[in-house]
């Protein structure tokens, strides 16, 4: 299966890289490895107890000769304590500034890894090889890397592109349902933001971990992700550009920060998200009602809730969505859709349509 190996090239000058696609692992990060090991590159790997319990074999296959870290699994796991253990590992093997680092995981390991990467000796390579759905279509593509901080979520880090992205679907035969389920939030997403076509190939019949075309659509969204990347790396274009990536994300990042990151998954709170920025776009007239219709059943499709589970209280969603980071100067820059396979940003909201689309999904 691996002659159907395909690549995908993410345009940014001298820190362009390729990512690779294939159905088994194998052939490709073995010939990376063994080509940088010839060239004596010490290489470490990164990874959580699930991943190493669960894909043991495939690590061993091509990491034989390399030492490997693993830490507990978990979002707590992107933490400044982490990020000491993990530089202190790379000090610990004799890392020097031609080693690399390969982030064998989900976006935990591939941020914290990559952040590790970036601020050992000032910056050494490494290679993403994403083991959850989110990671393959999301967080090892584009080079933002961090950790989390007491005050909040990905308020440490650095961009640091890897130098190669290794995708094989394989790895996604032992990721628990609940956690697929929660990378197709991100994978609708792009459907939405970008790519109607493929937003209408997940309406026509719900995707899944044994769907034929799941690494043709895992592909799509590294493309669509790769294309704004390389248009705005660091997500300064004034309006559009990286941001649109965070399509349903405002509201989101407010659900699991008022829940304490604990009642929902990051996909789960997202595909809320995905709904209430739908609401939104409605009730600024962007959107049709059968529009909001079809977002909301191509995420129930998905098994991916649209409503808040149980009611949160508007006050509270409203005052975090203030806090996120992504928002410019206290007021709310939102990311709507124009159309279903279009988003654009919008500042300047009225602050009672958005509370009318938080209301639309539950809030009270
Ligand atoms: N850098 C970016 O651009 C970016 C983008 C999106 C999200 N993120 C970050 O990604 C993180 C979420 O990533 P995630 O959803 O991959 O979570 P995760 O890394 O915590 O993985 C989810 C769970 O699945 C387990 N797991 C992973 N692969 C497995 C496999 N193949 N088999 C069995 N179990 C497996 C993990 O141990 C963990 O328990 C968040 O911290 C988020 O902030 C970053
Ligand atoms: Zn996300």
């Amino acid at each position: 299966m691996n002659r159907m190996a395909e690549t995908l090239t993410v345009h940014l000058a001298e820190r362009s890289y390729p990512i690779h696609f294939a159905v088994e692992l194998n052939s490709e990060l073995r010939a990376e490895m063994e080509a940088l090991s010839r060239s004596d590159r010490k290489a470490v790997v990164v990874t959580d107890d699930n991943v190493a319990a669960h894909q043991d074999v495939r690590l061993r296959q091509w990491s034989s000769e390399s030492p490997v870290l693993v830490l507990p699994p978990g979002e707590g796991t992107k933490s400044l304590e982490s990020l000491g253990r993990v530089l202190d590992f790379l000090a610990g093997q004799g890392l020097d500034r031609t080693s690399f680092l390969v982030a064998f995981g989900g976006g935990v390991i591939g941020d914290l890894a990559g952040f590790a990467a970036a601020s050992y000796l000032r910056g050494i390579d490494y290679f993403q090889v994403p083991t959850t759905l989110l990671a393959m279509v999301d967080s090892s593509v584009g080079g933002k890397t961090g950790i989390n901080l007491k005050a909040g979520k990905n308020l440490a880090g650095a961009f640091h592109q890897p130098r190669g992205v290794f995708i094989a679907t394989e790895l996604l035969a032992t990721l628990p349902a609940r956690e697929f389920t929660a990378g197709m939030a991100e994978v609708i997403k792009y459907g939405l933001l970008g790519d109607a076509e493929l937003f209408g190939r997940l309406e026509r019949s719900p995707l899944t971990s044994a769907s034929p075309d799941l690494p043709a659509v895992i592909r799509r969204c590294c493309e669509l992700k790769a294309r704004i990347v390389e248009a705005d790396e660091r997500e300064r274009a004034p309006e559009d550009g990286r941001a649109l990536l965070n399509l349903g994300h405002t509201f989101g990042h407010a659900i699991e920060q008022v829940t304490g990151y604990r009642r929902y998954l990051h996909g789960e709170a997202v595909a809320i998200g995905l709904a209430a920025a739908a609401r939104l776009s409605m009730r600024l007239g962007d959107l049709e009602a059968a529009d909001v219709v079809r977002v909301e059943s191509v995420l129930a499709a998905h098994a991916l809730p649209v409503r808040l589970i149980e009611p949160l209280p508007l006050v509270g969603l409203l005052a975090a969505m203030t806090r996120d980071k992504k928002v410019r100067a206290g007021l709310p820059r939102f990311v709507v859709l124009a159309r279903l396979g279009g988003a654009v940003t919008r500042e300047g909201i009225a602050v009672a349509a958005v509370e009318s689309a938080w209301r639309d999904v539950g809030a009270v």
